[in-house]
């Protein structure tokens, strides 16, 4: 773990205490960074200045301060992404930014997705009158011919979802190269990143895809309400957006109900008048994150991961475990007995949470080494060994 992050460089994977006191930290054990990141001790204090204090001490002005937030909200987002704040566009979840994109950009065909992906995102398709093609749940999402063969089915394929992380199964999906091969067939390209930003780097001018759709609740710790799209600069020429409003105007103050010309950048995916205080909140956690270091997260991440799948017995681990291919969860499966280590975690006031695939456990920068040793010593005490 790099030194100027203020992380520990001990190799015991524990956090500086200048950095996890950055965070409001709960009673216990905080295991669910992939449900909600923990929020930064400054969110509060912020909020009430850049939304509260402004309305009440220059409501004439508000708009002027809240707009530079979501400007802010933005620009942060470009920093830690590789990209230019213009080509950002707040939303209010994933799901809502990707009815918006395939209203706006309409592929002709089926939509090729994992079905391991969010549920959310299939019903926004199924709602669309689209066709999803999936990649069965027990089907190798990192063997490239499975994606290849999707992409050649006989039903002409418009556009690929890939879901960077999959957090039931703690998987993390090549997206580059499965980009590239629906790149070479003309098939759009969507990311979801709502499980990956903000603890595993991303540059969004390395992948070369069309759209990236994120939000801020689970590991960029800005809570909810703060969703987002990015869109490659010549997709966003060519997409007409229907779900529109005044801030999508590429002039929003003109005021000329004959003329609606879409704004030059991603703001025409923007709506009406929009909300300020949840992009004010999460403007200030991605600047928090980026100052860490994504870098610095991903391998105090590593380091935790890899202390817990160590410590464990093979047969109980579902996520993958090579680096590469391992998202920031692990995932725990003790088949019967997984009731039994559910309820020693929960009195042990170890706050984890549970899917078919198993257990997830998800340590951020605020965790520490102690914390995987207490999630073992608690398994060790309902399986005999772990
Ligand atoms: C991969 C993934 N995508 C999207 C979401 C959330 O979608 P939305 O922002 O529409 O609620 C989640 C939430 O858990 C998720 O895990």
């Amino acid at each position: 773990v790099t030194g100027d992050s203020g992380l520990d460089d001990t190799g015991q994977g524990g956090p500086a205490d200048d950095v996890a006191r950055r965070f409001v930290r709960p009673a216990g054990t905080y295991l669910l960074s992939h449900s909600i990141g923990l929020s930064p001790s400054e969110t509060a204090q912020h909020a009430l200045e850049a939304h509260l204090g402004v309305w009440d001490h220059d409501p004439a002005g508000a708009w002027t301060h809240w707009l530079a937030e979501i400007e802010g909200f933005r620009s942060a987002l470009a920093a830690l992404l590789g990209h230019e704040a213009a080509w950002f566009c707040p939303q209010v979840n994933v799901s809502s930014g990707l009815t918006k994109v395939l209203q706006a950009l309409r592929p002709s065909g089926s939509i090729v997705m994992t079905e391991e992906a969010f549920p959310s995102l299939g019903f926004v398709i199924g709602a669309l009158g689209a066709h999803a093609v999936f990649v069965e749940r027990d089907a190798d999402v990192f063997d490239l011919d499975v994606w290849a063969e999707r992409f050649d089915t006989a039903d002409p394929v418009g556009a690929v979802l890939i879901t960077h992380v999959h957090s039931n199964t703690g998987e993390l999906l090549p997206v580059a190269d499965i980009a590239r091969l629906a790149r070479e067939r003309g098939i759009l390209t969507i990311v979801d990143v709502a499980q990956s930003a903000g603890v595993i780097p991303i540059d969004l001018r390395a992948w070369d895809v069309d759209v990236v759709l994120g939000s801020c609740v689970k590991w960029l710790c800005g809570g909810p309400g703060a969703g987002w799209m990015w869109v490659r600069p010549d997709v966003c020429e060519r997409s007409a957006p229907t779900d529109v409003g005044w801030f999508s105007h590429e002039d929003p103050f003109e005021f000329d109900i004959h003329s609606f010309r879409p704004a030059s950048d991603a703001s025409r995916f923007w709506g009406g008048t929009p909300s300020v205080l949840p992009f004010a909140i999460a403007r200030r956690s991605i600047e928090l994150i980026d100052a860490i270091g994504v870098r610095a997260i991903r391998a105090h991440n590593v380091a935790l991961t890899s202390r817990l799948i160590d410590a464990l017995h093979p047969d109980l681990v579902v996520n993958p475990t090579q680096a590469d291919r391992r998202s920031a969860t692990v995932v725990i499966d003790a088949g019967r007995q997984t009731d039994e280590v559910v309820d020693a975690l929960v009195a042990a006031e170890v706050h984890v949470d549970r899917r078919p695939t198993g257990i997830r456990v998800s340590p951020h920068v605020y965790n520490a080494a102690s914390d995987i040793d207490t999630v073992v010593r608690v398994i060790d005490g309902v399986l005999g060994t772990a």
